[in-house]
């Protein structure tokens, strides 16, 4: 029998989550029936809606059932089975993650061609978060050429392809926000005009510093006081794309800011949360825009791999913790 490796939840965290909500399972690596694919998972995401997910709760997406595998991205190549024009030797991108072989309907996987990128960039720049960066930034906050972006989370998967996308489209300057010194370095190196680190001192304050003649767009990832230095430095029709807020997953009690709410209305601010699903009409338009900024290498993308599906929980935790650069992927 091949053993099939996988991540079960074993219990579900209060507030931060550590290695013992989860369990590592050995199983039977299962047959293909009729309409359904063997995948041999090369790599897996792991992201921050994750966490949501491992409470009990309703949302957009389903929670996480108790002692049974976890989901999320992935991508292998088809091992056995056939269905839908997808076989053996094919690669796919599906939703069967934190596993290492995954059955999967040939319904839900999507066929991709591993010579136009490297695998891994369909989970990242050319997959689902550089559609949420595209999306978010051009579609949700309709960013126009001349204005002044501030993003957040700038060093990560979603934030690094918004700043420079921003760029790419025009904007005037581009401003983010990251957690340590060499986070600040990189996106300072991949064109960012002002970055700064928000452990630094109030980011109301440093924003300030970094747009002195205030932002027109902000694409939040982190909320909390991010969202209330952003609001503060607004200009009159500024729009806020609210994509995210990381700072909140793991907390226990709601977070007081922002206090400035009242601000949105004499500076006619708009703030509108989305969600990437909803965006899946610009997927064409995004995939040629993106992959041709990668062929003329406009566009630079970072990941932070861990290996092993037994390392998978301390790869999503360190996602949590901000120990990634770019996107977080484990290599199974
Ligand atoms: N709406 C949608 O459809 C959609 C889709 C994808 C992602 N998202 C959201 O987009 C955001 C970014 O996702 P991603 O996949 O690109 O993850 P990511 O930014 O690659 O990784 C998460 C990052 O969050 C930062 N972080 C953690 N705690 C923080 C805090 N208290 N304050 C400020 N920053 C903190 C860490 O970087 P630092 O070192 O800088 O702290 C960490 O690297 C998340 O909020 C996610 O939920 C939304």
């Amino acid at each position: 029998m091949t053993v099939n490796r996988e991540i079960h939840l074993a219990s579900r965290p209060h507030g931060w989550p550590t290695a013992e909500n989860f369990r590592l399972v050995e199983a039977e690596v299962p047959t293909p029936g009729p309409g359904q694919l063997l995948v041999r998972n090369q790599f897996m995401s792991v992201d921050p809606y994750m966490r949501g997910r491992m409470n009990d709760v309703k949302s957009y997406v389903p929670p996480f059932a108790l002692d049974a595998p976890l989901d999320g991205g992935a991508i292998g190549e088809v091992v056995a089975g056939e269905a839908d024009g997808i076989a053996p030797g094919d690669t796919v991108l599906h939703g069967l993650g934190w596993r290492e072989y995954a059955l999967v309907d040939a319904q839900g996987a999507r066929k991709v061609d591993p010579d136009l990128a490297p695998v891994t960039a369909y989970l990242g720049v050319l997959g689902m978060t550089g559609l949420t960066a595209y999306a978010g930034l051009l579609d949700v906050a309709a960013m126009q050429p001349g204005e002044t972006v501030f993003v957040s989370g700038a060093a990560g998967a979603v934030g690094s392809v918004v700043g420079q996308i921003a760029k790419l489209r025009g904007a005037a300057r581009v401003v983010g926000s990251a957690g340590s010194p060499a986070k600040v370095e990189r996106l300072r190196a991949l064109g960012f005009d002002a970055v700064f680190d928000y452990h630094d001192g109030p980011v109301g304050n440093s924003l300030r510093a970094a747009a002195p003649d205030g932002i027109d767009v902000y694409f939040d990832n982190v909320g909390g006081e991010h969202l209330e230095a952003a609001i503060g430095a607004m200009r009159a029709h500024g729009r806020a794309a609210i994509c995210g807020m990381i700072s909140q997953y793991n907390a226990t009690e709601p977070p007081a800011a922002p206090r400035n709410l009242g601000l949105i209305i004499g500076k006619r601010i708009t703030l509108r949360g989305f969600l990437v699903r909803d965006h899946q009409h610009l997927r064409d338009g995004f995939e040629r825009e993106v992959a041709g900024w990668l062929r003329e290498g406009r566009i630079s993308y970072d990941e932070t791999i861990v290996d092993g599906v037994a390392n998978a929980p301390d790869a999503f935790l360190g996602l949590l913790r901000g120990e990634n650069l770019g996107k977080m992927l484990v290599r199974l």
